[in-house]
């Protein structure tokens, strides 16, 4: 009768076997730790679907006197929801589920004016398992809503990563009345693992593919397809990983219709999550360049003929943080706007929530030129200026160990600070932010946060700092964004201070923006 069910979780409890069946007919089978007793958190599970019909919930196994069926229920709330986006670890600006864990993002794709983030997801337990595609759609990615798992687990295994695309001249036959369908492609890791595909219309509603797998396992593991339309050759080329004679492969495969694929190439040295994209150098369109790139961030740059990835460079550093990991990029951007956008696995344990995990903010991806040759940036994207409620200015300022600290009233929860300076060489520049201590030391040209150095190099003897921060972590961005740290990280509820001071050396500090940001969840 109602639209949910609430299942008691209590983290650390054996997993037990969760069947449900409809009218008779299994469904879904889930590992649960289901509480015996008091629950540490509700989990719900969506069954508004089946409403009128007969829903069965089978455990194997439960001790005789477990308490955990007879606390089933089903509601129109989600059961401890009333604080739902104000619990005290909840990321305000970062992405996370309502409920359970989440890894990596999926599916990032723009389709009919909106922006959707699927992603694995556990929507009945705090630690990995279970694979579904949890799903969220925004209009500027920056609010979202989570909307109902997308995919859940069936015959031929749990829902692992993969990518999306928009069928614009319905390969796939599975568009109706011009209506182009989105397109998933994902990998089901049963025994075999294989690739498979599900559409939609109106990306609310996913149907699995009745042909169901459209790659067969070409090694045990084999998984993370990313696909895109490449227009020169007409056809979809899908990047898969592949573990060959126990070396890490990217496979690159195409197909004229997402449901039948032919190999192609492959490039070694990568693990998990390909991604593979065209970029403008410096923005000249007329320069282009692939960047294959895979979950730990690292990239090469090269060339592609529709067939064969060719590098011209070695694996190149990502991220030089931590935490972050099986980062995507979006398809079908439209060509107006032409940014590449990604987002990543923002590792942010959040111990004590009903929820685990979430995702970085949107990153805008470009190639630069510098004396090395072509290298990747990483910005945070316009859009989030969106969530800026007040600002503090600072303008001209010179920095020397002396100096009173000129952030010294300033205060804030959720933040964000750009600094543009001059250092001298012997300077360093600190900030902190809520307890978490950033800094950049010019005699070694690093920046670092929480005592995790990362190379950022001055450009024009400048520095440019950007810098996030969350209940659950910052993100810092140095060197025109060559420089890109992620940090987990949860500042003390009640520590709202800021400052700034030169420990060293003197440093012109042309200009400091600290913003106060609202959270992005819905007000209450
Ligand atoms: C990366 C990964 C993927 C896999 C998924 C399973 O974090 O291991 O390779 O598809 O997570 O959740």
């Amino acid at each position: 009768e109602n639209r949910y069910l609430n299942l008691p979780n209590k983290n650390g409890a054996i997993k037990r076997t969760v069947t449900v069946a409809v009218d008779g007919q299994p469904v879904v089978t889930n590992e649960i730790e289901l509480a015996d007793a008091t629950p540490d958190w509700w989990a719900f599970m969506d069954i508004s679907d089946w409403r009128g019909k007969t829903v069965s919930v089978t455990v194997d196994k439960l001790p005789d006197d477990s308490n955990a069926l007879a606390q089933i229920e089903q509601s129109d709330a989600i059961k401890g929801g009333e604080n739902i986006y104000r619990e005290p670890l909840r990321g305000q600006f970062h992405f996370s589920s309502k409920r359970g864990w989440n890894n990596d993002p999926n599916g990032l794709v723009f389709y009919n004016g909106e922006y959707h983030l699927f992603y694995q997801h556990n929507p009945y337990g705090w630690s990995w398992g279970n694979m579904h595609w949890g799903h969220a759609v925004s209009r500027d990615l920056v609010h979202w809503q989570e909307l109902p798992d997308a995919l859940a687990p069936d015959r031929l295994g749990p829902m692992f990563s993969g990518s999306a695309v928009v069928d614009w001249q319905n390969t796939t036959g599975f568009g109706r009345n011009g209506q182009p369908p989105l397109v998933l492609i994902y990998t089901a890791a049963g025994n075999p693992t294989v690739q498979c595909i599900a559409f939609s219309l109106d990306g609310r509603r996913f149907t699995k593919f009745d042909a169901n797998p459209v790659l067969n396992q070409i090694t045990g593991g084999n998984r993370d397809p990313k696909v895109f339309w490449h227009a020169p050759s007409k056809r979809w080329i899908m990047t898969l990983y592949v573990e060959l004679n126990r070396t890490h492969t990217i496979h690159f495969f195409s197909s004229p219709d997402l449901k039948n694929w032919t190999y192609l190439s492959r490039t070694d040295g990568f693990f998990e999550c390909p991604d593979f994209f065209e970029l403008p150098v410096d923005d000249n369109p007329a320069n282009k360049k692939w960047v294959l790139t895979a979950a730990s961030s690292e990239y090469m740059i090269g060339t592609f003929d529709g067939t064969k990835f060719v590098p011209e460079t070695p694996k190149l550093p990502g991220h030089r943080g931590r935490g972050f990991y099986a980062a995507q990029t979006f398809s079908d951007i439209p060509p107006s706007d032409g940014r590449r956008i990604q987002i990543g696995w923002f590792q942010t344990e959040t111990r004590g929530m009903p929820f685990n995990q979430s995702m970085t903010v949107p990153l805008e991806l470009k190639l630069i030129t510098t004396s090395e040759g072509p290298r990747l940036t990483w910005t945070p994207i316009k859009e989030l200026h969106i969530l800026r409620t007040s600002t503090h200015l600072l303008t001209s300022t010179k920095l020397t160990p002396e100096s009173s600290d000129p952030l010294a009233n300033a205060k804030a929860e959720l933040v964000e600070i750009r600094a543009d300076f001059e250092p001298d060489n012997q300077s360093i520049l600190l900030f902190t932010v809520r307890g978490a201590q950033i800094s950049y030391d010019a005699r070694t040209q690093k920046l670092i946060v929480n005592g995790h150095a990362a190379p950022a190099p001055l450009l024009d003897g400048r520095q440019n700092l950007v810098i996030y921060c969350d209940r659950t972590g910052l993100e810092v961005f140095a060197s025109g964004g060559l420089t890109y740290v992620p940090m987990p990280f949860q500042p003390a509820p009640d520590n709202l201070s800021l400052s700034l001071k030169t420990t060293n050396g003197h440093v012109n500090v042309t200009r400091i923006e600290v913003h106060n940001l609202e959270s992005a969840w819905p007000q209450q």
